[in-house]
């Protein structure tokens, strides 16, 4: 058997705020950003908490799955911006959704926590210990963000993005997995004291350009398969030009990328499953695609998922 996707779903709150927006509270203007991020607006969440959205993600990913929530035997929520530092993101979800026989705890991974649910996963279920588990990744990153700070303010955005895992046919699922970290990386990119996350863009971006592709290459290898061998490519929607030197050196086409970066911003461990749910609904992954999932982040952590989607 392999271990995969069964569904996907992801939630994106309905308040959009425009690079023109941000022009009138802080010294930026819509060029600089287009030009050196690709965002164009993102959502904000103000009514809503990270559970929340979490929550509308996995009703959609259930539904898409055809699986009950009572059927989920393990709840995995990646996030940077739980509620409350505890109870953790997936025991509100676990009540939320009534999955009454779930287990739950979060996973901290920044924007790689995605790609570290999804392997955590697929684990349990390769040992036939779980059948169905709920990896979400769900961010509210606009409460930690300082509005008055024109380095960060313009990049992030909040939203949730789920997939139910389990079992699928032998030759289908995750054929091959990266993971990694360095510590001596974190002051790059951390949570500051008065609660506001700081970051030193440039090492970051030089970090995710040359981590991005190495990742998707090292899976490729493990997993048996050449560049031309991939029909869709999801990376994290960090910046359009870090996603764009991924995309050259795979040798991947704009079209076989999935790309939100623009209606999204960057939203942490969220950005990877909202992509690949978006590039799902919209018939942009079909049955039998080899797809690379990439991401990389705070910690400094990364991760990357070589998988042949379907069921
Ligand atoms: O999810 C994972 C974590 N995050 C990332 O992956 C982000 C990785 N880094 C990046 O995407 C880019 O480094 C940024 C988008 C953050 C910055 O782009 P950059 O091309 O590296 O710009 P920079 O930091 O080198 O700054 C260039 C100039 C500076 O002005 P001076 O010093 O050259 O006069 C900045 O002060 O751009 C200025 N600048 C801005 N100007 C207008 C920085 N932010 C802004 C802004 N509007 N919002």
């Amino acid at each position: 058997m392999g271990v995969g996707v069964l569904g996907v779903g992801h939630y994106v709150p309905s308040k959009i705020v425009t690079n023109l927006d941000l022009e009138k509270v802080v010294d930026t203007s819509d060029e600089w950003i287009r030009t050196r991020t690709g965002i164009e607006e993102r959502r904000i969440a103000d009514d809503m908490d990270t559970s929340d959205m979490a929550y509308h993600a996995s009703l959609s990913a259930l539904e898409d799955a055809g699986v009950r929530p009572e059927e989920l035997d393990l709840i995995l929520v990646a996030t940077v911006t739980p509620d409350t530092a505890f109870p953790s993101v997936s025991c509100m979800l676990q009540e939320k959704l009534g999955a009454v026989k779930a287990a739950a705890m979060d996973v901290s991974a920044a924007c790689a926590g995605f790609m570290y649910g999804m392997i955590t996963a697929k684990q349990f279920i390769e040992t036939g210990s779980y059948k169905h588990i709920l990896v979400v990744g769900a961010e509210k990153l606009s409460k930690i963000t300082d509005w008055e700070d024109r380095n960060t303010c313009v990049l992030f955005g909040d939203g949730a993005g789920a997939a139910v895992m389990g079992e699928v046919s032998e030759n289908k699922g995750i054929l091959s997995f990266e993971l990694g970290s360095n510590g001596s990386g974190g002051k790059h990119l951390y949570l500051k004291d008065d609660g506001f996350l700081a970051m030193n863009g440039r090492e970051v971006f030089k970090f995710a350009v040359r981590q991005m592709p190495e990742s998707s290459l090292n899976v490729l290898e493990k997993a048996g398969l050449q560049k031309e061998d991939v029909d869709f490519l999801v990376p994290h929607q960090a910046n359009i030009r870090i996603m764009e030197a991924a995309m050259e050196k795979l040798g991947i086409s704009e079209e076989r990328m999935a790309k939100v970066i623009q209606k999204y911003g960057n939203n942490s461990s969220a950005s990877i499953p909202m992509a690949l749910s978006e590039s799902v609904k919209d018939g942009k992954i079909r049955d039998n695609d080899v797809i690379v999932l990439v991401g990389f982040g705070a910690g400094l952590t990364w991760g990357a998922v070589a998988l042949r989607w379907g069921r």
